[in-house]
């Protein structure tokens, strides 16, 4: 394919996000991630050698089925990566990579993200394996850190009691901004939707690099930065570390999620949460969301909201 084109919403669009950049950087085919309900309607430029996947908790998401058959109708195949079996989105597409999350009860999704995150991750490795700009080696890397992803869920759950402690002294602020870079930056947006959601406050999600072009005027201490930022990323987390600071030096509530060996970052944050490693950067990802959806459950348990049953919103989206 000339052109790999990724559709979906919501949470569902966040795990495309990762997708985009695991793919691109990792596979080197070029991968472009947007909103269904914009795709739909912004007449793209559709070949008939691109490809196209679209990403469906539920498989009956509306604008997700309309941008299926944009997609067909241009020649296109297109592939679902899906949870619920024979519903209408694998049903429109040419082939299906069903996550098998199990049924997933809550209006917010959570596990299923995790396995649409896991997916993409599979698919970039096999696809870097195939264009060969990934080695055996660093194959067997990937499939080692997503098989302990797991144990290493079990061990964030571990500190649930920290997280919560956390949500309990910060769900009365002002606002809640999170901030994340390169594969971060989707789990900056999933962590602000998931708290959107389900505790009613309000929530950003930002990439870091554009903290100075505006959502820097808006920090003040009752404002709580949530800064994803595990190292690994090399110059990248510098990068950030330093976007981070600024948040310090303007006096916001830094709570930040960090490695074990990241000394300065803990010293600088008002609170901290050490998040396990990982030896291949790209699985990050589907650990430091975890923290981030205790996080939201916790503080909407804090403001007594209805957690399984948000107001105004379906657990699927099958109208406009
Ligand atoms: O069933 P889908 O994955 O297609 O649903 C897409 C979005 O409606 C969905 O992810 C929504 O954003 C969730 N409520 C997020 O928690």
């Amino acid at each position: 394919a000339s052109l790999v084109h990724i559709v979906a919403c919501g949470t569902a669009a966040h795990a495309g996000f990762y997708g985009q950049q695991i793919i691109e950087s990792v596979a080197k085919v070029a991968c472009r991630a947007e909103l269904a309900s914009e795709f739909r309607y912004r007449n793209p430029v559709l070949r008939s050698n691109d490809l196209g996947i679209v990403v469906s908790q539920s498989g009956e998401t509306a604008d997700t089925l309309a941008a299926v058959k944009l997609m067909k109708s241009a020649g296109m195949k297109v592939i679902a990566i899906c949870n619920v079996r024979d519903s209408s989105i694998p049903r429109e597409c040419d082939a299906v990579m069903y996550t098998n999350a199990g049924i997933e009860m809550g209006v917010a999704s959570t596990k299923a993200f995790t396995t649409q995150m896991s997916l993409f991750a599979v698919l970039a490795a096999a696809l870097g394996v195939h264009r060969k700009t990934l080695s055996k080696e660093q194959e067997k890397e990937w499939v080692d850190d997503l098989l302990k992803v797991p144990e290493k869920i079990r061990l964030i759950l571990d500190h649930s009691d920290k997280v919560k402690a956390i949500a309990d002294r910060y769900a009365k602020k002002k606002g809640f901004l999170f901030l994340g870079r390169g594969i971060y930056y989707p789990i900056a947006l999933e962590g602000a939707l998931k708290l959107k959601e389900i505790a009613y406050v309000h929530a950003e999600g930002y990439p870091s690099g554009e903290l100075k072009h505006g959502p820097i005027a808006m920090v003040e201490p009752d404002m709580v930065v949530l800064a994803i930022a595990p190292e690994g990323d090399g110059l990248l987390h510098e990068k950030s570390v330093s976007n981070i600071e600024e948040v310090k030096a303007r006096k916001g509530t830094l709570f930040s999620l960090v490695s074990s060996s990241d000394q300065h970052l803990q010293e600088i944050s008002d609170t901290h949460l050490v998040l396990p490693s990982v030896v291949t950067e790209e699985v990050g990802p589907l650990l430091s969301v975890i923290p981030l959806q205790l996080f939201s459950y916790y503080v909407a348990d804090a403001l007594g909201t209805e957690i399984d049953q948000p107001r105004n919103l379906a657990k699927s989206v099958t109208v406009e």
